[in-house]
């Protein structure tokens, strides 16, 4: 298949297209650069050792969508492309609003004029809010706490409406939990822009000597040793459970939770990441973050039945390859 992919320069995206570049697809990328840098079509080139399409276009301005649309054409589309910080949406909201949204509204009404049926929708643990882990697809969503948090949940709602109205469109809304690490190769991998506000990426900067130590965001929630519990997941899985759903959607609208299922502590990744790499991360533990929850971590029962795909790389991998991309990475 011909695959349109937006944000394919970003973090998942780049990840995404080396995935489906493997599994025989052909991939057009459409990234306006706000968040990656152009170099990485190249690398994604030299791991594949295929060509991939590169344009640099605005995919919540609906002229620039329309172009590309009439100037190609497509089997699906996997949806990637917008602002993600939690903390900036408090401080952007029309900015997140509008990029996060139009862009969905847009891509949705080029599918429909253009007769493309597949599209593939990031969305986010975020949209479960604070209900009881494991979260599975059919819990009741929990109103979020920020605008980059409601943008996914309207986009759900959005794209949900549009498959309902049009038989034609089908839609395979992803949940991802906690995406961490980098290709295997060390060419790609997450460049966070200005300060990081994740743990793994904070972890490496204190690794790299670019912060003194990392703060642990509380150690009183009721968890195993107190700090916040995630489900992390190796970026690569996740970009395989995006072909695996790409190539099974059928018709309407399905959600699937794409994590590993289990939970583990901001110590507990902090130590693997010591062992893994042979490294000691000074840490201290502060207040905790506001708006964060103690757990979170999937059911992952509906991907590993419907998309017969289920995460395979443990946190040592992930630690280890998040590493190895940091140290050979040089901005
Ligand atoms: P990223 O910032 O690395 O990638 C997003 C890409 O989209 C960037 O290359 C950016 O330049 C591009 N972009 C943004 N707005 C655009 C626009 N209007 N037109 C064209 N390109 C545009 O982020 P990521 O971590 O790869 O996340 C990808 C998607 O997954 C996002 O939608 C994000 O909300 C979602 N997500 C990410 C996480 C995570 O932890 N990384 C978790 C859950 C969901
Ligand atoms: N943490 C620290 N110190 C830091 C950064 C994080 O202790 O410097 C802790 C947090 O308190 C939390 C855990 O590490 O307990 C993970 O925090 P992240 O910021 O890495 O990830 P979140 O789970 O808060 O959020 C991420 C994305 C969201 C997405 C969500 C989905 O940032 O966009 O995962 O589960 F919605």
């Amino acid at each position: 298949m011909n695959i349109l992919v937006t944000g394919g320069t970003g973090y998942i995206g780049s990840h995404t297209c080396v995935s489906l570049l493997e599994a025989g697809h052909s991939v057009v990328i459409a990234d306006n650069l706000s968040n990656s840098r152009k170099e990485t079509v190249n690398k994604i080139k030299e791991i594949t050792n295929r060509d991939v399409l590169f344009h640099e276009i605005d995919v919540s301005n609906k002229d620039q969508v329309k172009k590309l649309f009439s100037n190609n054409k497509f089997d699906g589309v996997i949806h990637f492309a917008g602002y993600k910080a939690v903390g900036e949406s408090l401080d952007l909201p029309i900015s997140y609003y509008s990029n996060n949204l139009f862009s969905t509204i847009f891509l949705a009404e080029a599918c429909i004029n253009y007769g493309v049926r597949r599209f593939v929708f990031s969305s986010s643990a975020t949209v479960y809010g604070d209900n009881q882990a494991p979260f599975k697809e059919t819990m009741k969503l929990l109103p979020t706490t920020n605008p980059y948090g409601s943008t996914k949940e309207m986009s759900e709602r959005i794209l949900t409406d549009v498959a309902k109205a049009n038989s034609s469109f089908s839609v395979s809304i992803l949940r991802y939990f906690n995406p961490i690490g980098a290709h295997q190769s060390g060419l790609i991998g997450e460049i966070p822009k200005g300060h990081p506000n994740n743990l793994m990426p904070y972890i490496t900067n204190v690794a790299k000597g670019k912060f003194d130590k990392l703060f642990v965001f509380g150690n009183d929630y009721s968890t195993l040793d107190g700090t916040g519990v995630r489900d992390y997941i190796h970026v690569m899985d996740l970009a395989e459970g995006h072909v695996k759903a790409l190539e099974s959607i059928d018709s309407g609208v399905e959600v699937f939770n794409l994590g590993t299922g289990q939970g583990t502590s901001v110590l507990q990744l902090l130590k693997a990441f010591e062992q893994a790499n042979g490294l000691e991360i000074p840490y201290e533990i502060v207040e905790r973050r506001p708006g964060d929850i103690a757990t979170c971590f999937a059911d992952t029962t509906k991907a590993e039945k419907h998309l017969c795909w289920k995460a395979k790389r443990g946190i040592f991998e992930m630690c280890r390859d998040a590493w190895r991309f940091e140290t050979q990475y040089t901005d």
